[in-house]
């Protein structure tokens, strides 16, 4: 096939022959799991760039370290030819402060009902006031004149005393402050709504870690309110424990994983494919881990979670997930739907820069 991934070369073979995925298999979701150190990243990195070599499915890259930003920037060595289509892609980066890239916001109305409760710790019931404001609060949110002075002066000068307790709680929650509001601007959903060809979310940078929950549950909410649009992507997920965590505890994290469990389940046949990519399976939801048809693993010491990783992936045989354990740097064993056997791999460099790097000793 034309299209396949050239993603390293075979290691147990003796001339070592390239190693290639099945790109029309990331209609499926896929599990990408190594310990600390292992090269994750760096891989990912190499299967993303040939993603957007040999097809033409948008990724969405949700990055919490700042590790994909450079995405675009190819590296001096690369061949020309290679270079000149890889730079054309060129990625909308979203960054919390502008930084020269565009600025990561998103619209409170675009989340679902649940999600905005979430946020401002709603219950339906207890607050039962609070939260049929909220329920109504997008139809009264024109938008030319939304922002911060005009939303805060509606609520301190109504009648209503719920929407000035709604106000109280806005305020001592802190969520007014917050960069992540596109207010009456321009938001990144809709941004992906256009499905560029690749997209890379800096969630590491906001001043609260809330903040980077609730621009992803956003972007999340908002693709998956508009699924019936039927626009595949890949939503890529890098330290995917953060956001479809196994023990969600806030509110927000509860409604987050819920989210993305939701997607794993029902998303495949709206486009919405997940790569989910943590230090070990435990840490990710069960029910997200379980709908992955795809299995990446590097470097994997520990038997415990060697045998849950054979447990939900009967696909992995025994003998190539036991040798994880002496896996150097760089080298993956694949299995699944994306590779006609299960193979070890070991990697090919990247041909565009790492952004976030390990910081050194100072020497
Ligand atoms: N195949 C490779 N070739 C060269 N350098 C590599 C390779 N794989 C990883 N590295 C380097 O090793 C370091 C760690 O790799 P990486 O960040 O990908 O690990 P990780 O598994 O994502 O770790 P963590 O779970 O802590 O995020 C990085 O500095 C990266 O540049
Ligand atoms: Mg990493």
């Amino acid at each position: 096939m034309d299209n396949e991934l050239s993603i390293g070369h075979l290691v147990d073979s003796v001339d070592g022959p390239p190693a290639t995925l099945d790109p029309t298999r990331f209609n499926r979701h896929t599990f990408w799991c190594g310990q600390s150190g292992s090269g994750k990243t760096y891989a990912l990195g190499v299967v993303l760039e040939q993603i957007l070599l040999q097809t033409q499915l948008p990724l969405l890259v949700m990055d919490p370290n700042a590790d994909f930003v450079r995405l675009g920037d190819v590296r001096e060595e690369t061949a020309p030819d290679v270079a000149e289509r890889l730079a054309a892609v060129r990625p909308r980066v979203f960054r919390p402060r502008k930084n020269g890239a565009e600025q990561l916001t998103v619209k409170f109305v675009d989340l679902s009902l649940r999600s905005r409760a979430a946020i401002l710790r709603l219950d339906p019931l207890r607050d039962a006031e609070e939260y049929n404001l909220l329920l109504h609060l997008e139809a009264e949110s024109g938008p030319e004149t939304f922002d911060r002075s005009t939303f805060v002066h509606r609520l301190r000068e109504s009648d209503d005393p719920g929407m000035r307790r709604l106000l109280l709680r806005l305020e001592n929650l802190g969520v007014l402050e917050w960069d992540v509001w596109a207010w009456g601007g321009d938001s990144t959903q809709t941004v992906i709504d256009e499905r560029p060809r690749a997209t890379v979310l800096d969630l590491g940078g906001f001043k609260t870690p809330d903040e980077s929950k609730v621009a992803a549950l956003a972007i999340l909410d908002h693709l998956w309110a508009n699924r019936e649009s039927r626009k595949p992507v890949l939503i890529v997920i890098d330290e995917a424990h953060n956001l479809c965590s196994a023990e969600p505890v806030l509110p927000v994290e509860v409604a987050l994983t819920e989210r993305i469990v939701q997607i794993a389940a029902e998303g495949r046949k709206y486009g919405l494919w997940l790569l989910l990519s943590t230090q070990r399976p435990s840490k990710i939801h069960p029910n997200a881990l379980s709908q992955c048809d795809n299995l990446a693993l590097m470097k994997m010491s520990s038997p415990r979670d060697l045998d849950e990783l054979g447990q939900s992936f009967g696909y992995a045989p025994h003998e190539l997930l036991s040798r994880t354990g002496s896996f150097v740097q760089g080298q993956a064993l694949f299995a699944g739907g994306f590779i006609t056997a299960p193979a070890v791999v070991q990697m090919a460099s990247r041909l565009t820069y790492e952004g976030g790097s390990d910081v050194r000793v100072p020497l």
